[in-house]
Order: structure tokens, then C-alpha cells, then sequence
């Protein structure tokens, strides 16, 4: 959906939440339980994931945007011919800056965000900063199938951007499906390139996800805040306890919920019972090395063209062509 309206954007944010309560439950049902991390991103969640960002213990963004700042105008040698940035989960579109800036071929871009308020302001700034762009956002979850914004040229070449280690929220097999979902929207001439966060030490890992000031703390259990308010849950905050967990057999951090006290919470219809130190998952934050997102993207129809890291080799952007 172009963003033609914004009462109409409104409405599809809502969309998303729609089935809601019968999801919510669903996995409340499962062992171990889970709430999806979509739940994370309400505007107070979006507010304290910015906050997140600049924490010293979380280096993922700053450690991206180093990497961007070094080697943009690397990156931008691969991509020639006039082209067009499709970027996934936009938000702001800050640092595309840096992207855009190092594209001198580049005509139109495609923010694509669920999150109508922060893509139109972000769409506004750009329009204005880069008169010469073609700045078409997209009102869309881009876990479902994209119709692009009629205005682009379907002959033009297509990058699609996904900075942020965010394909990292995906279970594997829904990774390769948005990596596929990619490769059919860039087309046979297209190119991605991704933020990866590398595999490292434990402990540096555990306290990126649980930093001294507790802000992602407060990130977690705002997703119990958010479910309350939308849904009509009666979760107790109060209750429940942060916990952020290397897991080394699926190489990921998860999120937990841990209840402090035994309890029940009614969702809907049923009743959810809790005993001490039962948990509720919230996300999962896979991290990959070169060669496990080089098989990953290979089963979604991609090789890796070139990689980019940083000197301690925390986190990488990989830049990917068919197969
Ligand atoms: C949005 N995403 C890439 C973040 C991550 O690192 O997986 C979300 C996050 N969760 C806790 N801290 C940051």
C-alpha cells in the first residue's frame, strides 16, 4: 500500500494486531511460551529501542554505522547503472544517509515501514534533503508480499537494504523465506545487502541484551504493557523479570519473561498458569558467521558477492547477488 492517507495507514497498523488475541493465546499454549516480538514496537517500545541503540554495552549500531561510514563508497562500486533502494523496516532512514550519499546512480527510494508516523516524517526530510531522488514510501509489513509504489520504474535496477541485524529476529526458516520474498523483488539484475551480527563471546552477547541501566529490561516488559492495552490482558508487570540468554545450539540470544511469583493471567476465554521461573520467550536474535549466513542466503537463491566487517569482527553487511 503506497502511503496515499494517513487514517488509511492507520487502519493497516491496527490490521497487523488484528488477529491478536487468538495468536496471543496460541503461543501462551506452547512449551515454551511465546509472545512474537512484534509486540516489542509500540511507540513506547520504538522510543526505548532508540535509546537501545546508543547504550554502550548494545555495539550493533554503532559498530553498523562504522562499517557504513568505511565502506559505502566500496559497496557502491558493485552497484552500478541507475538504481532503486527498496529498504525493509526504514524507521527513520538516518543512516540510509550515509548509503544514499555514496550512490551517485541512485534515482528512487522505497522506505518500507508498518510504522506510518516515523516513515512519513522520514520520507518528508529525505524529499527535502534530496530533491533529485524519487522518495516513494511504503506503508507495508514487509514479512508479507510487497506491491511496490506504481511511481517506480519497473526496468530500473533494485537493491534491497535490510541494515540492523534485524533478519537476526527471524527463525531460520522464516529467514530464508523473506531472503527468497527479497530475491523475487530484486529481480534476475537485483542485489541485497544485509546487516548480519557475527557469533562472539557469551558474556559480550548476554550483556548487549541486558545492559546495566536496564533499559532492555524495560524494552521486554513493555511487550506485556502493549498486549494489556491492546488486547485487554491483565498481565502484572510487576510480576515478571527480564532475562537474556545465550542459547548455543541454535546460536541466538533470547529474550525471557521469567514470573517472579506463581500466578494465573487470563487471555481471552482461558486461564494461563504461571509457576515461578516459567518464562514467556519474547525474541530471538540469531547471530551467523560467514559461512552459516552463506549457506543461509544460498538456500533463498543468493551468493555472497563481498562481505564488510569491522576490526574485531562483531558485525558484518553482506552484499548478496543471485545465484
Ligand atoms: C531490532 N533488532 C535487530 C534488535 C536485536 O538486536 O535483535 C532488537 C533488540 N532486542 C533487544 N535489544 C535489541
Amino acid at each position: 500500500m503506497a502511503l496515499t492517507n494517513t487514517a488509511l495507514a492507520d487502519r493497516f497498523v491496527d490490521g497487523i494486531y488484528e488477529q491478536g488475541l487468538s495468536d496471543v493465546l496460541r503461543g501462551l499454549l506452547y512449551i515454551p511460551r511465546r509472545l512474537s516480538h512484534i509486540w516489542l514496537y509500540d511507540e513506547r517500545g520504538s522510543r526505548l529501542f532508540e535509546r537501545i541503540c546508543d547504550l554502550p554495552e548494545y555495539y550493533v549500531t554503532r559498530t553498523e554505522t562504522a562499517i557504513m561510514r568505511a565502506h559505502a563508497r566500496d559497496m557502491a562500486a558493485h552497484l552500478g547503472g541507475p538504481l532503486a533502494l527498496i529498504e525493509y523496516g526504514s524507521g527513520s532512514s538516518d543512516k540510509t544517509r550515509m548509503l544514499i550519499d555514496a550512490l551517485p546512480e541512485l534515482r528512487a527510494y522505497v522506505p518500507v515501514d508498518i510504522a506510518v508516523s516515523s516513515l512519513a516524517r522520514a520520507a518528508r526530510a529525505l524529499g527535502h534533503d534530496y530533491p533529485q531522488l524519487a522518495v516513494l514510501p511504503l506503508c507495508a509489513d514487509f514479512t508479507r508480499t510487497l506491491q511496490l509504489p506504481p511511481q517506480l520504474d519497473p526496468h530500473m535496477r533494485r537493491l534491497i537494504y535490510f541494515p540492523g541485524s534485524t533478519l537476526g529476529n527471524y527463525e531460520p526458516a522464516e529467514a530464508r523465506r523473506l531472503l527468497g520474498a527479497m530475491h523475487a523483488l530484486a529481480g534476475p539484475d537485483g542485489m541485497a545487502l544485509i546487516g548480519i551480527d557475527l557469533v562472539k563471546e557469551r558474556a559480550l552477547l548476554e550483556r548487549a541484551y541486558d545492559d546495566a541501566r536496564g533499559v532492555t529490561a524495560e524494552f521486554n516488559l513493555n511487550a506485556l504493557r502493549h498486549v494489556n492495552r491492546r488486547l485487554g490482558i491483565g498481565f502484572d508487570i510487576s510480576h515478571f523479570r527480564h532475562r537474556a540468554l545465550w542459547m548455543d545450539a541454535e546460536q541466538r540470544i533470547e529474550m525471557h519473561l521469567v514470573s517472579a511469583v506463581p500466578q494465573t493471567v487470563r487471555v481471552g476465554g482461558a486461564v494461563i498458569r504461571m509457576l515461578r521461573g516459567d518464562f514467556i520467550r519474547t525474541e530471538c536474535c540469531h547471530k551467523y558467521d560467514a559461512q552459516s549466513f552463506a549457506q543461509l542466503a544460498a538456500a533463498a537463491g543468493w551468493r555472497v558477492r563481498e562481505a564488510w566487517s569491522d576490526a574485531n569482527r562483531w558485525f558484518s553487511v553482506q552484499l548478496l547477488a543471485p545465484a
